[in-house]
């Protein structure tokens, strides 16, 4: 079921109490629950946890051919995009390697993003700040409701409007300088076009008649960063659900399209076939697989 679509102009807008509880509960707690962790980012003199995408150092692992090696502060966590506890974050860096990597097995210039367990948008969000040029849409799903009402939030960031009301709130806030600086510099890049298409919705990313409500078109790269348990779990009957989330996705989009899986339990992904590219980040686990013409019999 689409939730909610934010279109250039579109809709935008949350129940008042949910939004309401997002700003109380969201924000405001996350920086409570941060002083435990460790985090060079703070608010109001709290330290702020990473998330919806951290800035992590580089780990070994991927060597960064698409992704230059510059700040990705901007969209780090605690910094612009919201945040909340239980909503584990993704390597903004990370994020954009992929995004570029799996372009060029896809073969594709422009192209529709879809992250079908996408937590508080944290993936799509980024991307749709850093590359709105390489992207004609984004779609964002998950199964859970607080995380598509995150995720409308973030995906809201990536308009002119979204950013310039977030801004009034963060002055609100007495937010420190760097993070209204962050802002100005991603409202100079929305500014610079039309805002990347986003739709949202709920959906099973391991149930085929789920998947099949959603409105793929024009979507060639997928990027899944699968539940791991320690704060997001799995909700889902199947017995291996990553590699039954992988058939769903393969048997609802076109040949050629890339699915990346990212997981940090190596052992979820059992029952997955090889994949045509394999390599670990730090604790990351990353698989890169292509959707091919179904052979004939
Ligand atoms: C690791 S988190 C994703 C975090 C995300 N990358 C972000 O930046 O916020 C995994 C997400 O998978 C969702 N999830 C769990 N089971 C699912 C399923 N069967 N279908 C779709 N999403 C699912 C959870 O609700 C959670 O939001």
């Amino acid at each position: 079921m689409v939730l909610r679509a934010l279109r250039p102009g579109g809709l935008w807008g949350l129940p008042g109490a949910a939004r309401r509880w997002l700003e109380r509960s969201g924000v405001e707690r996350a920086g409570r629950r941060a002083a435990a962790q460790p985090s060079d980012v703070r608010h109001r003199g709290r330290r702020v946890p990473p998330g919806p995408v951290h800035v992590a150092p580089d780990r070994p692992g991927v060597r960064f051919e698409y992704a230059p090696d510059e700040s990705y502060q901007d969209v780090g966590g605690g910094q612009v995009l919201h945040s909340a506890p239980g909503f584990p974050g993704f390597p903004a860096r990370l994020a954009l390697e992929l995004f570029e990597r799996a372009r060029v097995l896809a073969g594709t210039g422009r192209v529709g993003l879809w992250d079908p367990m996408c937590g508080a948008g944290g993936i799509v969000a980024t991307l749709a700040l850093l590359r709105r040029d390489a992207l004609t849409r984004v779609l964002a799903s998950d199964v859970s409701d607080r995380a598509l009402e995150l995720a409308v939030k973030n995906l809201r960031l990536t308009t002119p409007e979204g950013l310039a009301q977030r801004r009034g709130q963060l002055r609100a806030q007495s937010a420190v300088t760097g993070r209204l600086e962050s802002v100005d510099r991603l409202l100079e890049k929305v500014r610079r076009g039309p805002p990347v298409p986003a739709d949202l919705a709920r959906a099973d990313a391991t149930d085929p008649a789920d998947v099949a409500r959603l409105d793929l078109a024009g979507i060639g790269v997928v990027i899944a960063d699968l539940p791991y348990g320690t704060q997001a779990d799995w909700s889902s009957e199947a017995p291996t659900p990553a590699a039954r989330t992988l058939r769903t996705l393969a048997g609802a989009l076109g040949a050629g399209a890339v699915i990346v899986l990212s997981t940090v339990n190596r052992e979820d992904l059992r029952g997955c076939p090889p994949a045509l590219r394999s390599f670990k980040h730090g604790r990351r686990h990353l698989r890169m697989y292509r959707v091919e013409e179904p052979t004939a019999r």
